[in-house]
């Protein structure tokens, strides 16, 4: 049989993990496909950077019409990431009928109905497990494992760069910025890194999740997202002594007609078991009508266990056009658009930590604020003196309250004379 040949666009951290998997288990995946699967051209920006040993240089180009102008291509892997030029190189090789595969969360996220829409039109397939997760086989779980099913909610944590530097701060009292470099080190960040800590790859993420959990097509201007930058080391400690731990989750549900999204940091109970999911470790937790409930776990980025869902896609999608088969029959996925609901209505707890110079009656006006808004305390605590430098810390873990009064009071507060930050605030999630 001819080999398969891939049109590799971009040589990357996932990018290099595939060209390294292909190379390693190359026997194993000949005989799983039923023929070679070989690299037939690589599509790079700066051709003299080091890339993996395994990538012959001779297969390096500039030139995207080298691999569009090569009909002995058979499918296209994506690994650019962003948006321009993936999305027009992905459209290009729709349109002339060959499957894509990709890892491409925010292109996904952004245009991936019609790029569904697209690939459906040409008989082509969109192949995407590595979009989110890393290496965890959710894309799969939900299209085809859970196919029988209504998945009714989910909760995970799908940010590998996010959940390491809460990880490093948390264990090790490591600095964000420390974390972070160390997270860019290790191939986990986006080339972007203010996409994983400012919350909107995980954003990215869910709405990819939303649309095989709930068949939802969403605008992800319409999805709250925070990320992480204001969690500094004292939040954990302060978290550990009300029981919990910090996390930064993404969370859908569906109510029927609207879906219920949102990304933010978190407090989670200590004992749970999203607490116990540290540094790269992602984890999806799902509640099926039927099923119950079902958690996946594993790594949630970098190079080999993303090219282990990236080289799973290319499997599907190679033996699906060797063998006339459906592949990851992309027709079987059906969106309709669906509002997602105004976090202002949600109700839950919350952590408050309010920097302040440490006055007479500090204490009485921040409660107060609350009070008018109808927010009541459940705990307290305060650190730091009138004697030091730094200001006072005063925390407090609320009852369950509704997130227009807390913002409300927060508000309130946000300019008294007294303040010396605005207030960090963290949803509980129960
Ligand atoms: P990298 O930045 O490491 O790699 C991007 C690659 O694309 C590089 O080889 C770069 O070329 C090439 N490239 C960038 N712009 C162009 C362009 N205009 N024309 C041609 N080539 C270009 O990114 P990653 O490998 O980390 O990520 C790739 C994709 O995978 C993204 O969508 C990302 O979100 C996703 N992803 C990443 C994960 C991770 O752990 N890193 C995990 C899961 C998904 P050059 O090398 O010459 O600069
Ligand atoms: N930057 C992403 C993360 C890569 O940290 O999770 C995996 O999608």
């Amino acid at each position: 049989m001819k080999p398969v040949r891939i049109g590799l666009l971009g040589c990357g951290t996932v990018g290099g993990g595939v060209v390294q998997l292909l190379h390693e288990n190359a026997r194993y995946l000949a005989s799983r496909v039923g023929a070679e699967l070989s690299i037939a051209r690589v599509l790079v920006r700066a051709p003299e950077r080091e890339r993996v040993p395994q990538l012959s240089r001779a297969l390096l180009t500039t030139d995207p019409e080298l691999l569009f102008n090569d009909s002995s291509i058979d499918l296209f892997v994506e690994v650019i990431g962003g948006v321009d030029p993936a999305r027009a190189y992905v459209e290009r090789a729709l349109d002339q009928g060959r499957s894509v595969v990709t890892a491409n969360k925010m292109l996904l996220a952004l245009h991936g109905p019609a790029l569904v829409d697209r690939a459906i039109a040409r008989g082509a397939d969109l192949a995407f497990e590595g979009s989110v997760g890393g290496g965890i086989p959710i894309v799969r779980t939900l299209r085809e494992a859970l196919a029988s099913d209504w998945v009714v909610s989910l909760r995970g944590i799908i940010n590998g760069t996010c959940n390491y530097i809460l990880s490093r701060m948390s264990l090790e009292g490591s600095t964000f910025e420390a974390a972070l470099a160390e997270a860019q080190e290790l191939g986990y960040a986006e080339a972007e890194p203010s996409l994983d800590v400012d919350g909107h790859d995980a954003a990215h993420k869910l709405v990819v999740l939303a649309m095989l959990a709930f068949g939802a097509r969403v605008s992800i201007g319409s999805v709250p997202v925070e990320g992480i930058r204001r969690i500094q080391p004292i939040d954990h400690q302060f978290a550990a002594r009300f029981g919990f731990a910090i996390k930064h989750l993404a969370i859908g549900r569906d109510h029927g007609g609207a879906v219920e999204l949102r990304v933010h940091p978190a407090l989670v109970r200590r004992e749970s078991v999203l607490a116990n999911v540290s540094g790269v470790l992602n984890a999806i937790a799902l509640e099926g009508r039927a099923l119950g409930p079902c958690l996946l776990s594993g790594r949630g980025a970098g190079d080999l266990p993303t090219a282990v869902s990236v080289v799973a896609d290319i499997v599907d999608v190679a033996r699906a056009r060797l063998h006339g088969t459906a592949g990851l029959d992309t027709r079987a996925i059906q969106l309709q658009a669906r509002p997602v609901q105004p976090l202002e209505d949600l109700v839950c707890r919350s952590y408050l930590r309010f920097p302040v110079r440490d006055r007479p009656g500090v204490l009485a006006r921040i409660a107060g604020a609350l009070g008018e808004c109808g927010v009541s305390i459940e705990q307290m605590v305060q650190q730091g003196s009138s004697s030091s430098e730094t200001p006072v810390q005063i925390v407090l873990l609320t009852h369950a309250a509704r997130e227009r009064d807390v913002t409300r009071a927060l508000l309130l507060l946000r300019d008294a004379d007294f303040a010396v930050q605005p207030a960090l605030r963290i949803r509980v999630d129960e």
